[in-house]
């Protein structure tokens, strides 16, 4: 078996912390049941561009358990935890190639022998795998059932791929189940992100002008997060739907260039570019903290503000300090990258165990039916989205109510009015 990790020795470390996660990850466990007596994935080689934790390698597990060959590659050069990658080699005996902090050459070299394996399936968290595969890996393609996606960047990627016509694989958007966006964008990365801001600078959120850049599903949780800790939350947005729903939801709201110079702290979560960039860094507080939720460390101008710096040196594990010209310093958590995933430990795995749940029964599906599924981005069937809330209800010992057959009847009528 072929793998790239830190350190072997640290697997021990990692099989604690993969157990602790497996306690809250029960729809997850409950599949893992199903496909170690079903086999669903017998002879499949299966190839997983995942953040490297815990949860990850819950999935991992329960992906081999129903008998395919699984890889899995970083889909984050900073979200690798090392130990963690050591004991997926050392006990479960499945590949992995990702080092926490690896350099761009060798995430890439990691994706690369990745799909190497000539995987029938791909996951993705970004798009990554799929975007090599359709430039690089081309003679894959044709022998492939499918692939599936983790996030809304990712989603947004192939999106733009399939209507330029050149999509050669179904791709199960995972991000677009309700199990999945509902709970992880938003009670996930919400607690998570403010995890990792408070892990990297210990500040107090109480009391701190906090401004959001975004208000889809992450933004909400990360604004609702800050505000149960009492920070003073505004909402910058494009969307004037998304807007409004801020406003209504209790936030101020206004542009970038109102909220900056006021700001404690910016949080951007938006999966666009630019968000904090060159027309902000000269109206920002002295002392601003700045951070991403965001999938891709696009949306705050790192290069942009290295430009306007006198200088910038690491003042605390993953704070990196800005000295601007105006004498002023801001700083940038986890160079920009993934706050939540950088500084802390992610989502919580109780919240992942919905999003990989939805992940598992994508590959399942595909495995079924890959073969016969034109080219194209797909949601995650219904009933399937169903089943995930239903056992995650039940594992957490509640009961929902059921319709009647005079209520379906009734919802099913057309002439039962006034
Ligand atoms: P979404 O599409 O629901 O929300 C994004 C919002 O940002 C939209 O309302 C959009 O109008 C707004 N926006 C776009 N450009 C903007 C700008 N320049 N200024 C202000 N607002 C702007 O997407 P979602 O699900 O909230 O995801 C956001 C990002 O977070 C994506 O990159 C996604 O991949 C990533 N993500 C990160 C996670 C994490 O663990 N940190 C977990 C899940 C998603």
């Amino acid at each position: 078996m072929k793998y790239h990790i830190k350190n072997k020795n640290l697997a021990a470390e990692g099989k604690k912390k993969i157990d602790w996660a497996a306690r809250e990850m029960t729809v997850l466990s409950f599949i893992e049941k199903r496909f170690k007596a079903e086999q669903p994935l017998s002879g499949l080689r299966i190839a997983a561009c995942l953040h490297v934790t815990t949860e990850t390698a819950r999935l991992a597990q329960v992906l081999a358990s129903g008998g395919a060959e699984v890889v899995v590659c970083a889909s984050n050069p900073l979200s690798t935890k090392d130990d963690v990658a050591a004991s997926l080699v050392k006990h479960d005996h499945i590949a992995v190639h990702a080092v926490h902090g690896a350099s761009r050459t060798e995430y890439y070299k990691h994706l690369r022998a990745a799909l190497e394996t000539r995987p029938d399936i791909t996951l993705d968290d970004g798009a990554d795998l799929l975007t090599l595969l359709h430039s690089t890996y081309t003679k894959h393609l044709g022998s492939m059932l499918g692939s599936t996606e983790e996030t809304t960047t990712g989603v947004i990627r192939l999106r733009a791929l399939e209507a330029s016509g050149a999509l050669a694989l179904p791709v199960i958007a995972v991000n677009d189940a309700q199990t999945k966006h509902l709970f992880d964008n938003r009670y996930g990365t919400g607690q998570s992100t403010l995890d990792g801001i408070i892990r990297a600078t210990n500040v107090l959120i109480a009391g701190k002008s906090v401004v959001v850049a975004g208000y889809g599903w992450c933004g909400k949780g990360v604004a609702m997060r800050a505000d149960g800790h009492g920070a003073h939350v505004t909402v910058v947005e494009i969307d004037p739907v998304r807007a409004l729903e801020a406003v209504m939801d209790g936030f101020a709201v206004s542009t970038m260039k109102q909220a900056a110079p006021h700001a404690d702290i910016i949080v951007t979560v938006t999966g666009n570019r630019d968000v904090v960039d060159g027309r902000v860094f000269s109206i920002l507080k002295n002392g601003c903290i700045l951070a991403n939720a965001g999938h891709f460390d696009v949306e705050i101008d790192i290069a942009g503000l290295r430009k306007k710096s006198s200088s910038h040196s690491e003042v605390r594990k993953g704070v990196c300090a800005y000295v601007l010209s105006s004498k002023k310093t801001v700083y940038v958590l986890a160079e920009g990258r993934l706050v939540n995933l950088a500084a802390a430990e992610g989502h919580p795995s109780a919240v992942m165990d919905m999003s990989f749940a939805g992940q598992a029964l994508a590959v399942r599906y595909l495995a079924e039916h890959g073969q016969h599924m034109e080219a194209g981005v797909y949601s995650l069937p219904h009933d399937l989205d169903q089943e995930i809330a239903q056992h995650k209800l039940a594992s957490m010992g509640i009961s929902h109510e059921r319709l009647t057959p005079a209520q379906k009847r009734y919802l099913a009528s057309w002439n039962e009015g006034t």
